[in-house]
């Protein structure tokens, strides 16, 4: 079965290439040249925004599911580049939920905790998203779009998503800050920030099953410890065996120029471990497995 998986060289999809690859004829596009090289899998060098290009390649391939993780996903920058953020964040899953329709192809589409306003905390999936950021308004937007084309569609909202890079680059904060730690430098974590933070690795095989399996719907993906990225980042620096002193605290919401963040966006994941053969893990457990996990 074919998997096209946009953002390619992304954080996320590696971990989604890693669980695919032997399994799916894996498919990907992403705007810049792929770092990766795998035989098996195929690469795209496109911008979704063209429109042409992208109805040629999904027709090409005609894929029998989509995940879709491309995006904007810096929260600051769709503040301040709020036509581009939704052209990308909701243009171009609108126009790969119209391919999908189109074709009957499954869609995947990554949204995120961040839909919430933060207020209630342990969100469930029929709790009401309340954006309080334009990259969160562009994701509800997008989100309602992927539901409204087909009821085998998923909408997965990713906690904060923990750990290491399984391939390419791709934008993670553990491995940024191991970098610092090792230097010896401080790095400031916000406090007012409770999360329910979810490793990449059980993510990538979660995202994965779920474009085989015939769950439609919106789904929670996030860990089973709630916590605020404070204490968790001085948590993995003290299992890293780095000093726990090196971080220190900080209020996201009190910085001048930053979009406003929830504060408590910690979601449930009963329904994951319901309804999925991947387990959702622990903060620890999900430490071990993404320092470990070789492909
Ligand atoms: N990481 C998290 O903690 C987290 C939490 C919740 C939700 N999510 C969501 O999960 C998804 C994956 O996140 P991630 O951390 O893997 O993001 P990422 O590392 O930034 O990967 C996104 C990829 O999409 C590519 N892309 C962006 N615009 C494109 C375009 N117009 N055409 C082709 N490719 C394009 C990016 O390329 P460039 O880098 O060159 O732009 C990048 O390679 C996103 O939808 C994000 O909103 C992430």
């Amino acid at each position: 079965m074919k998997l096209l998986l946009t953002g390619f060289n992304g954080f996320v999809a590696g971990s989604v290439i890693a669980h695919a690859k032997g399994k799916w004829e894996v498919h990907g596009i992403d705007i810049a040249e792929s770092p990766v090289n795998e035989p098996t899998v195929f690469y795209h060098t496109m911008d979704l925004l063209n429109d042409q290009k992208l109805t040629d390649i999904f027709n090409e391939i005609r894929p029998y599911a989509v995940i879709h993780t491309a995006a904007m996903a810096n929260i600051d920058l769709c503040q301040n580049n709020q036509e581009r953020a939704e052209q990308v964040n909701t243009g171009i899953t609108k126009a790969i939920a119209r391919l999908c329709q189109e074709s009957g192809a499954k869609m995947i589409f990554c949204s995120t905790d961040t839909v919430f306003d933060g207020k209630k905390g342990n969100y469930t999936e029929t709790d009401a998203p309340h954006p309080v950021n334009f990259y969160a308004e562009t994701k509800v937007k997008a989100e309602q779009i992927v539901l409204s084309a087909s009821n085998n569609n998923v909408v997965a909202r990713l906690s904060l998503v923990m750990g290491l890079p399984v391939m390419g680059q791709g934008n993670s904060f553990l491995a940024d800050t191991i970098e610092k730690l090792k230097m010896g430098v401080q790095v400031p974590f916000p406090a007012n920030e409770i999360r329910t933070p979810l490793d990449v690795i059980t993510l990538g095989s979660a995202l994965v099953e779920l474009a085989g399996n015939q769950y439609g719907g919106i789904i929670h993906l996030a860990g089973s410890t709630k916590i605020n990225r404070y204490e968790m980042a001085r948590a993995i620096a003290t299992t890293l065996g780095y000093s726990p002193e090196l971080i220190i605290s900080s209020d996201s919401n009190a910085m001048e120029g930053r979009a406003p963040r929830p504060n408590d966006a910690s979601m449930d994941n009963s329904l994951a471990k319901k309804i999925l053969k991947t387990p959702m893990r622990t903060l620890s457990e999900g430490l071990e497995l993404t320092m470990n996990f070789k492909i």
